[in-house]
């Protein structure tokens, strides 16, 4: 089972860093706030981070009172940086794929999961996992790319005019599930294509009830801002769920 880890990759790590360093780009302008928008109260909590990248959002749910935040990652490039920038006494960095949950024995009240899990092939056993990590009433959140943009086979996403806009979007192979190789930074990153209907059914199967789905879009202001934005209008980019594990 493919198990990629694209982000220690140097050519591929230095290319996402450069990008995250852009202060429009969708991870902060339309992904963190929807995300964030999610999360229940943390006071007196144990967060589970999957796929925590900088550590950037274990800092964040301690000052939302969390009391203990576990960060998890395939990466020790992205782990460096977290344990670099973002080190606190209550965040524990592990680093771990979560192909590999089943063999953590500890139990989180808030699982947390920002634009990972459409890296991982068997999601039924993720879900699987993430359940039996989480203490009864617990909540697992998650951002992925959606859908729509994880169907295409190739990479040709756009229909465009003559003024260059975004006319509409090219949604092919929906049906089809499975790995897609793209060309993201550096070539052959490998993310896998689900359905929206099989990752509902993953999680309800598991035993999860479905609490809320987003498909953010960014504010009309920032389309007005920058015009680059109004592709939203036509496609998301984003599915976020929020999912408890009943009491
Ligand atoms: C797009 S980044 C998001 C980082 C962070 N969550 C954020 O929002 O800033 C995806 C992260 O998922 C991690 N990742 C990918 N596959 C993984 C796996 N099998 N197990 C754990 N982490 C994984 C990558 O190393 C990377 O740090």
């Amino acid at each position: 089972m493919s198990n990629q880890n694209i982000y220690d990759n140097q050519e591929f790590f230095d290319g996402y860093k450069k990008l995250r360093s852009n202060p429009l780009v969708a991870n902060d302008v339309v992904e963190k706030p929807a995300l964030f928008s999610l999360i229940p109260d943390l006071h007196d909590k144990s967060v589970l981070d999957i796929g925590c990248g900088y550590g950037e959002n274990c800092v964040q749910f301690l000052e939302l009172g969390a009391t203990m935040v576990t960060g998890l990652d395939i990466s020790a490039k992205m782990l460096e940086i977290a344990k670099n920038e973002n080190s606190c006494p209550n965040i524990l960095y592990i680093n771990k794929s979560m192909t590999d949950l089943n063999e953590i024995t500890e139990k989180f009240d808030v699982v947390l999961s920002s634009l990972a899990v459409h890296y991982i092939e068997d999601f039924d056993k993720l879900v699987k996992d993430i359940y039996n990590l989480l203490n009864q009433g617990g909540y697992f959140i998650f951002s992925q790319e959606h859908p729509l943009t994880t169907a295409l086979l190739t990479q040709d996403y756009w229909t465009r005019n003559s003024e260059n806009e975004r006319i509409h979007y090219n949604l092919t192979t929906y049906a089809l599930e499975g790995e897609r190789k793209v060309t993201w930074i550096v070539d052959g990153v490998i993310k896998y294509h689900r359905t929206i209907s099989s990752i509902i059914n993953s999680l309800s199967s598991s035993g999860f009830i479905i609490e809320q789905m987003l498909e953010p879009i960014p504010s009309t202001d920032i389309m007005k801002q920058y015009p680059s934005y109004k592709k939203y209008i036509h496609k998301p980019d984003f599915l976020l769920i929020k999912v408890r594990k009943s009491n």
